[in-house]
């Protein structure tokens, strides 16, 4: 549940808060194609001033860590310096980066010890909104607040007056602010994952008088993040159309969300245009509705008491440019089948460990296993192929949920289109990198198999991950 806290928060207080959303340092990004980032352990102000600052752990000394700004055809060349007590590697979700750059460990390369550092380097072929993360005890290091965002800016960007990002996410906390040493606990692990008390956007905690001040008028790119270890929103902009033009940073026709409620599950980003078009002074809501025994507020849009910037939405054009992906060929394609199955209430008897059949009751008790992939569980990381798909080969996955609980499952090195759901043409046939598998749900996505190398494809609910819902596809 959320709001376990006894928060009260003066009308002063969250101004200043409101203040320092505006002046925070990820509105003035780096724009230099060489960076560094330290991963470390830092305090944090996630709850008001009257509660104590959190541990937490982090790039760069905050949460989300800076943004990152690069333009389309850059490299990047990121120094990653490791100073938690802790291995760690660095995973650019959504970037089809060269394997070797993947951040996966064992894998692609071996771990960045506490004290050491790794460099990656990788040219940035599409634009869009992507993040980081680490790739190694995920389901704590991302839960403990490392995670950032990475730009990569369209050479000829769509109009807007401002371009912001929020980054959605939670913590669980105890009442003294403290971060609940629970990771990897059975219940997460066979149930939803660890979701959170305190929801934060962009570091802070906003269920109380947590405010987003816009001048009526305005056109924004809202950059939607949900670097969450489980939670999944579903958002609703009371007062307000935002227009959808980019799904996982990918260009998608521009489009209203259906029935104006927008679905971001963990590791998935939204790229809206919101044109702010309520009355200076105004004060409207954007809820979560996702879970309904929660407190449903987010944030505020917040008008300030300015004349108009204008009268109505600027007419010019709000559709991006695609980006470089090889269309899937439907003449072309073959298909497939991943089955998800296990955890709680699913049904799942066994599955396959280190190359034995194990019971379920015995993989969570001695392995906190919990889930599997076409009847694998994987530990760690698949160091074995579950599929080998021919390099510039064209592929339908399709990928059946058969648990009670939602899978946001997601791809690494490609993107992919969303073509189907329980047997139905998708609307937007969306390109994506993580698609959210509802229970009993059947996803078809179809890809080209441009990007050579060892793949893991899992589930973006980390204690899931953790938990067995790998596995690797190669390209050879
Ligand atoms: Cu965002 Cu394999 O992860
Ligand atoms: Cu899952």
């Amino acid at each position: 549940m959320l709001a376990k806290f006894p928060m009260k928060v003066t009308r002063r207080a969250a101004l200043k808060s409101l203040a320092a959303l505006a002046a925070a340092p990820w509105c003035a990004p780096a724009r230099a194609a060489s960076v560094t980032l330290t991963a470390g352990v830092s305090r944090q102000q996630l709850v008001p001033a009257e509660y104590p600052q959190t541990e937490v752990w982090c790039y760069n000394g905050a949460v989300p860590a800076p943004e990152l700004r690069f333009r389309q055809g850059d490299t990047a060349r990121i120094v990653v310096a490791n100073r938690l007590p802790q291995p760690t590697t660095v995973h650019w979700h959504g970037l089809r980066v060269p394997n070797r750059m993947d951040g996966v460990p064992h894998v692609t390369q071996p771990p960045i010890a506490p004290g050491a550092q790794f460099t990656y380097e990788f040219t940035l072929p599409d634009a869009g909104t992507y993040w980081y993360h680490p790739h190694l005890a995920s389901y704590e290091q991302v839960a403990r607040g490392l995670y950032g965002v990475l730009i990569v800016e369209e050479s000829a960007p769509i109009r807007v007056d401002r371009d912001v990002t929020w980054v959605l996410s939670d913590f669980r906390l105890n009442p003294d602010a403290s971060q609940r040493e629970d990771f990897g606990s059975v219940f997460d692990l066979t149930h939803a994952g660890r979701i959170g008390n305190t929801v934060t956007v962009n570091g802070r905690f906003t269920l109380k008088d947590g405010a987003f001040a816009v001048r009526s008028g305005e056109r924004i790119r809202l950059r939607l993040v949900n670097t969450a270890v489980a939670r999944i929103f579903l958002l609703r902009f009371n007062g307000h159309e935002p227009r959808v033009i980019a799904l996982d940073g990918q260009p998608v026709e521009p489009h209203m969300p259906e029935r104006g409620l927008l679905r971001l599950a963990p590791g998935m980003r939204a790229d809206l245009v919101l044109d702010c078009l309520q009355p200076p002074g105004s004060r409207h809501l954007v809820e979560d509705l996702d879970n309904p025994r929660s407190e449903s507020r987010l944030i505020a849009i917040d008008y300030g008491a300015e004349p108009p910037l204008r009268e109505a939405a600027p007419a010019t054009s709000i559709a991006l440019a695609p980006n470089p992906l090889t269309e899937p060929d439907p003449a072309r394609t073959e298909r497939h089948e991943m089955l998800f199955e296990g955890g709680a209430m699913g049904g799942l008897r066994e599955a396959q460990f280190a190359g034995e059949r194990v019971p379920l009751a015995t993989l969570v008790r001695q392995h906190q296993l919990a889930w599997s992939i076409n009847g694998v569980a994987v530990k760690d990381h698949a160091r074995e192929p579950m599929l080998t798909l021919k390099r510039n080969g064209h592929y339908v996955l399709s990928m059946k949920n058969d648990t009670a609980w939602p899978h946001p499952i997601h791809l690494h090195g490609h993107a992919f289109r969303v073509i189907a759901r329980d047997g139905a043409p998708t609307r937007h046939r969306e390109w994506r990198d993580t698609v959210l598998l509802a229970p009993r749900e059947q996803v078809d996505v179809a890809l080209v198999a441009d990007n050579p190398g060892d793949w893991m494809i899992h589930c973006h609910v980390l204690a899931h991950q953790a938990g067995g819902m790998m596995a690797m596809l190669r390209v050879a």
